[in-house]
């Protein structure tokens, strides 16, 4: 099977049933985004495939053969950071940091959500979606933070989208 992951092409020969994120850890090598539940309910394996947001645990490999992946590796580097690592930071963002490649590969699939005027379930008005901290919560709500650094995180969110002048 062949995958473009962070721009690279890659050749792998593995089993048809293998998920996304056991391709990118086990056999790429590839493993800034984690595994903490293995069945979609924690968010640590969040990555983007064609800039959406996606529960790596929950899709097979073989089904992306034709996407762009980016995964935690592919936002930012150390000497570059994308501006969302930057934001998690300076704010905090983080305490252990197992939840934090997810939250942040998360975060920047939700504010490209927002800008196309997606609304979630606390959306108030349709034709206005602002990004205010329930709105941040809510659309987070899929990323679980074991240490609980929520309040950071969504700081972090909040610099970002208000730099970024995200809104619908
Ligand atoms: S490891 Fe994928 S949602 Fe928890
Ligand atoms: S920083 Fe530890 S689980 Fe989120």
């Amino acid at each position: 099977m062949h995958f473009t992951i962070n721009g690279q092409r890659y050749e792998a020969d593995v089993d048809i049933r293998t998920s996304l994120l056991d391709l990118a850890r086990e056999h790429l090598g590839l493993t800034g985004s984690k595994k903490g539940c293995d069945h979609g309910q924690c968010g640590a394996c969040t990555m983007l495939v064609n800039g959406r947001r996606i529960n790596a645990c929950l899709t097979l490999a073989v089904m992306h053969q034709d996407d762009e992946i980016v995964t935690i590796e592919g936002l930012g580097s150390v000497e570059n950071l994308h501006p969302m690592q930057d934001a998690f930071v300076r704010h905090d963002g983080y305490q252990c940091g197992y939840c934090t490649p997810g939250q942040i590969c998360s975060a920047v699939g939700m504010l490209d959500e927002v800008a196309k005027g997606w609304p979630s379930h606390v959306t108030g008005d349709l034709t206005d979606v602002s990004l205010d901290d329930a709105e941040i919560s809510e659309r987070m709500s899929g990323n679980i933070c074991r240490c609980a650094a929520y309040p950071n995180i969504v700081d972090a969110i909040r610099e970002v989208a208000a730099k970024e002048e995200v809104s619908a």
